[in-house]
């Protein structure tokens, strides 16, 4: 039903094709879509930009609370706005990538991120909200909880990588790993918590995965 509140929780690793399938099944359920990365990108941005040291944990605590970040949940139209700027598309440039970690292994910070995503999906009826801790700590009690995974080979695949190819390649799809290797530090997502469903989507394409999501969501609500 249109009208009823649903909940859904995806995590999952880089590669795993996350963002594009929690914002395809979005819009097949006629809900929102929340990409809490784009807000772990934003702080990363502005602390760069204000000249912050990403590596001094109480200043960067601190622009995540002074932090005016506002995000847009609609999976059609994708703004991430902080202080006044549209940070949409610099948001995904790789110095970004490269040094967001700093902020997602900062503890007062994701503290901070996690409240303001629990705003956001209690502002809207229906949501699709994804990330990696969105399953256990920043909704645990969604109507469905989902880890999307995928073999390693299979996500640098998909981003076009290969570590036995040219020397650029293995060194990005090293930084991949490395990234999501560092952000397990602090959450798990490479193994489903107690109640989450597993969708694996290494030998899926795009539209099968969506169709093992939208079945797994299904399951999870006609129970
Ligand atoms: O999904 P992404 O690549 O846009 O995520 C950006 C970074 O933020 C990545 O290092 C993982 C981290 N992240 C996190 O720690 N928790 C979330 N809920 C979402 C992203």
């Amino acid at each position: 039903r249109a009208d009823a509140r649903l909940v859904i929780a995806i995590d999952g690793p880089s590669g795993s094709g996350k963002s594009s399938v929690s914002k395809a099944v979005a819009r097949k359920l006629g809900a929102a879509y929340l990409d809490t990365g784009a807000m772990y990108r934003a702080i990363t941005y502005s602390v760069l930009a204000d000249g912050t040291d990403l590596d001094d944990a109480a200043a960067v605590a601190q622009a995540v609370r002074d932090a005016k970040l506002s995000i847009s949940v609609d999976p059609d139209a994708e703004l991430v706005v902080i202080g006044e700027t549209d940070v949409t598309e610099a948001i995904r440039e790789p110095r970004i990538s490269e040094q967001v970690s700093a902020v997602a292994t900062n503890l007062d910070a994701r503290a901070e991120l996690v409240r303001r995503q629990q705003e956001i999906i209690a502002a809207n009826t229906r949501i699709v909200a994804e990330g990696r801790d969105i399953t256990t700590v920043v909704a645990p009690d969604a109507d469905a909880r989902i880890l999307l995974t995928a073999s390693e080979e299979a996500r640098l695949r998909r981003r076009g990588l290969q570590l036995g190819g040219t020397q650029n390649d293995a060194q990005l799809a090293t930084q991949v790993l490395a990234r999501d290797a560092k952000d397990s530090t602090v959450v798990n997502f490479t193994q489903a918590a107690d109640g989450v469903m597993t969708v694996d989507s290494s030998d899926l394409d795009f539209e099968q995965t969506i169709a093992a999501v939208l079945d797994a969501v299904d399951t999870a609500t006609t129970n």
